[in-house]
Parts: structure tokens; C-alpha cells; sequence
């Protein structure tokens, strides 16, 4: 809300009480910091379209159980169809009392609809409609949010088809660890995506309940038909407990943490971005309009997108705990608490999407430089792993071989002495264990199922492509 409207209500109430949907009970209008304090609308407009699709549903169930006229639903549902209009077409004029959406939506119906307008509540609490929309929201929002993973899946794919043989250390405790295939890396953040993919299919379905009919919180005395609505509305069923209906908001805690997960997915590719970068790593090099530089220092060329997605995972972790916290101790059924649903809901969302959209570019743009990863993963240690398993095949038990080889990786350090010379000199390795220290030997040798080579690659394109069509035909 502006400035100018809330300067206004003063006015509007000292005058000329602002007209509330429970003007009936109360002799005195809203107060200006009553208005001010629990008004919604700036944040809950964005639930309009939802509104007016589930208001166009109740009214042809109620019209159908004979509590409104034929005339009297064309009325409503022509004065619905003229305020999405006006909403679209941003000549809509919002009235003081406005305090949310809804309101603000069933003023506008009565003012064009006349005495028809004013049956459009019928049955209906405020409770229910909201619980509705924002389950309808979401079920749009959701499918947007797959939509987004999936393209940075598609780029990460590409991106793992082009590296062909190209390779890097593999890391634990970001030290070097073994070497690995580039596109084996960029797949594991795919497989981590396309979790994310699954606990939205799971997210959704779980929030795919109407609330519709529950009224405030005990259904109604009138004969509404609530399967009737589900089934406009396009969900897969009613509710089955009038009270869960209105004060259940665990698809909101949901759907808060399928998107804190997917931005905790990208802070994580967000930090290796950051990190290869770097003139110490030197992995990656971003293009010019995924990157930034700096005000004062002119050599630099900072990853900045890369450092919002990692700093913003905070604001979703903030946004999903703050809603539990909103939730905890709340009694059945309805609370005005639940009103904060909404904006950590849609700050989420909003963040995940814009994440999504610049890694996605990022990574779509950057320059791989695989001679500074081939550089760091063919360092003779990187290895080591390999020396021992070659012990293994001899027989050796592996914590001996372990033992032998981490020795040999010691007095190499100790005394400054090549490993190959060393491994060359040792009676149980010899010249035949040469082979396994060669640039590029290492990644070739990962063949275990799943593993970090290039058979194994070939087998996880051919599985990874296959659980991706299978979301993608799944969401279609
Ligand atoms: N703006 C409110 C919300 O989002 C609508 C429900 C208000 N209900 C009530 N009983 N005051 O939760």
C-alpha cells in the first residue's frame, strides 16, 4: 500500500466508517493503525487471479445446490470476469477497507453485481477461500519451480556431453582426493536437482485438497458440496476435517523446504563456483554478463551471482524456519498468524526461481579451463589410492597396502623425492606400478559402478536421462 492510502484511512474512518465485511456486529469503523497493521492486500493481490477462479467455482456449486438463481451466477461470475479485468488491466481502484485481496475482490463484485454480489460469501468463510487460493498459487508456483530445475538440469547435461574425457580432482575435506570426470562432477549436482524435482511431485501432491466448504471452521448449515468444488477447482479431493481444513499449513512448510533445499543445492554449486574462480583454482572463467566488476579495482571480475546464491540460501533458511515458528503453538483452528504464510512463501519461491535462472545462465556461459584441472588432479599423489589397490590385486591385505603406499607419500614429502622414483625403487611396486602415475591413467581406472570414469559415465548418461524424461513426462 502507498503512503497517500493509509494517510487516507484516517480520514475515510473519522467520516465515514469504512465499511468492513463485519460492519453488522460493530457500531464504530476500523481504526487507521488496526487498518495499517493487519492489512495484506500488497502482499496477498498476487492471489487474485486464484481468487476469482475459486470464487467462480463456488458459486456455480452453489447455484447447482440451489441456494443462487441461474441470473444471479451469471451476474457474480460477469462481475468476477470484469475485476480480473480491471486487475489486469491495473484500473482497478482499491477502497481503504481493503484489507486483503478477498476483500477487496467481494467489495468490487457487489459494487457491479448489486444484491447478487452480495450471495457471492454465501457458505464461504474468508478461511476457507484463503486456504483455497493459496493452495492454488502453489500449485502453479510449484510446476514453475520443476519448470526452472529442470532447465538448469538441461545445462548442466550439456555441459557434462561437452566435457567429454576432461578431468579434475575429485575432492573430501577439499583437499584432493581422486581424480575425476568433469561431467561425473556436474552430473552429481543433477542427481541432487532431480531430488528436488521429486519432493516438489511429492509436495504438491500431498497440498492437492480444496478446502472449499469448511466455512469459517465447522462447514455450514446450508447444503454445500464440497467434492463438487474439488472438482472444478481441479483438485484431486475435498477435505475430509473442516477445522484441518482452515488451520492446516503444512503444505506451505512444504513447499518453504522443497525450496530451501533446492537453494541450499545451489549455495553448494554456488561455493564451487566461487572457488574455481579463483586464480588459485583457475577451473572456471564466467562470461562477462554473468559476472561483475569491481567500483575501484579494475583487474577484477568477481562471482558475484555465485555469492548471492550461497548468501540467499540464509534468507530461504530464514524464511522456513520463521513460518514453523509462526505454526508452533498455534490452537485449532483458524488464527490470524497464519497470515504470515504468505510472504515467506512468496519470498522463497521468488528467490529460488531468480537463483535458478542465474546459475543457470552462469553455467550455461562460462569457459571450463581443463588444462588447470587436469594440471591439479594429475599430480603424482592423487594416485596413491590406485598404487594400493594395485597392491590389493597382489594379494596385499588393503590396510598393508594403505600402509606401504602412505609411507612412500610421506619420504616423498619428507625427503623431496618423486614419488614415481620412489614407487620405481619399491621391491613390492616396482616399474610395473609407473603406468598408474601417468597424467590421465587415474580417471580411466574408476570403473566401479557409479563410479568417476568413463565406463561408468556412459552408464549414468543412459540412467540419468532416463529418471529426467520420466519427470519431465510426469509434470507434462
Ligand atoms: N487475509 C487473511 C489471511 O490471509 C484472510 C483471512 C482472514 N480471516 C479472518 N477470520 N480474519 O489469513
Amino acid at each position: 500500500m502507498s503512503d497517500d492510502s493509509i494517510e487516507s484511512l484516517d480520514e475515510v474512518v473519522s467520516d465515514n466508517p469504512t465499511k468492513t465485511l463485519w460492519h453488522g456486529r460493530f457500531g464504530e469503523g476500523p481504526s487507521a493503525e488496526l487498518l495499517a497493521f493487519t492489512v495484506s492486500l500488497h502482499f496477498d493481490k498476487r492471489l487474485a487471479e486464484v481468487d476469482i477462479d475459486g470464487s467462480r467455482a463456488h458459486v456455480t456449486m452453489l447455484t447447482r445446490q440451489g441456494l443462487l438463481v441461474e441470473d444471479e451466477r451469471a451476474a457474480i461470475v460477469a462481475a468476477l470476469e470484469q475485476v480480473r479485468q480491471e486487475l489486469a488491466t491495473n484500473t482497478f481502484e482499491f477502497a481503504p477497507s481493503d484489507e486483503d485481496i478477498h476483500t477487496a475482490i467481494e467489495r468490487r463484485v457487489t459494487e457491479i453485481a448489486g444484491d447478487a454480489g452480495g450471495k457471492l460469501h454465501t457458505g464461504r468463510s474468508r478461511n476457507d477461500q484463503v486456504a483455497t487460493d493459496l493452495r492454488l498459487w502453489l500449485r502453479i508456483a510449484g510446476k514453475d519451480q520443476i519448470e526452472r530445475i529442470q532447465a538448469l538440469q538441461s545445462v548442466l547435461i550439456r555441459r557434462a556431453l561437452e566435457a567429454e574425457e576432461d578431468y579434475l580432482p575429485g575432492y573430501t575435506h577439499l583437499q584432493r582426493a581422486q581424480p575425476v570426470l568433469l561431467a561425473h562432477h556436474l552430473l552429481a549436482h543433477v542427481w541432487a536437482l532431480s531430488r528436488d524435482v521429486d519432493r516438489w511431485f511429492d509436495c504438491l501432491a500431498r497440498a492437492d485438497v480444496c478446502p472449499l466448504g469448511a466455512g469459517a471452521l465447522a462447514g455450514s448449515s446450508l447444503p454445500l458440496d464440497p467434492v463438487f468444488s474439488a472438482q472444478q477447482l481441479e483438485f484431486a479431493r475435498p477435505f475430509e476435517n473442516s477445522l484441518d481444513a482452515v488451520s492446516d499449513r503444512d503444505f506451505v512448510a512444504e513447499a518453504l523446504f522443497c525450496a530451501t533445499m533446492t537453494q541450499i543445492h545451489l549455495s553448494r554449486i554456488g561455493e564451487e563456483i566461487v572457488l574455481w574462480t579463483t586464480e588459485e583454482f583457475g577451473f572456471l572463467r564466467l562470461s562477462d554478463g554473468y559476472s561483475t566488476g569491481s567500483s575501484m579495482l579494475p583487474q577484477k571480475k568477481n562471482p558475484d551471482i555465485a555469492e548471492l546464491a550461497r548468501g540467499k540460501a540464509g534468507r530461504l533458511i530464514g524464511d522456513l524456519t520463521g513460518f514453523l515458528a509462526t505454526l508452533k503453538g498455534l490452537p485449532l483452528s483458524y488464527n490470524r498468524d497464519l497470515q504470515e504464510d504468505k510472504e515467506p512463501l512468496f519470498d522463497a519461491i521468488d528467490t529460488c526461481a531468480l537463483t535458478l535462472g542465474a546459475i543457470a545462465g552462469l553455467l550455461d556461459t562460462a569457459t571450463v579451463v581443463p588444462e588447470r584441472m587436469r594440471e591439479a588432479a594429475d599430480s603424482p599423489a592423487n594416485a596413491a589410492t590406485d598404487l594400493a589397490e594395485h597392491l590389493v590385486r597382489q594379494g596385499v591385505p588393503f590396510r598393508e597396502a594403505h600402509a606401504v603406499v602412505g609411507n612412500l607419500v610421506r619420504q616423498s614429502i619428507e625427503r623431496g623425492v618423486g614419488l614415481d622414483e620412489l614407487v620405481e625403487a619399491d621391491p613390492r611396486l616396482g616399474p610395473e606400478a609407473i603406468p598408474l602415475l601417468q597424467p590421465g591413467a587415474g580417471v580411466k581406472r574408476r570403473t566401479s559402478p557409479g563410479g568417476a570414469g568413463p565406463g561408468p559415465l556412459e552408464e549414468q548418461l543412459r540412467l540419468v536421462n532416463e529418471r529426467l524424461n520420466e519427470q519431465r513426462s510426469r509434470l507434462a
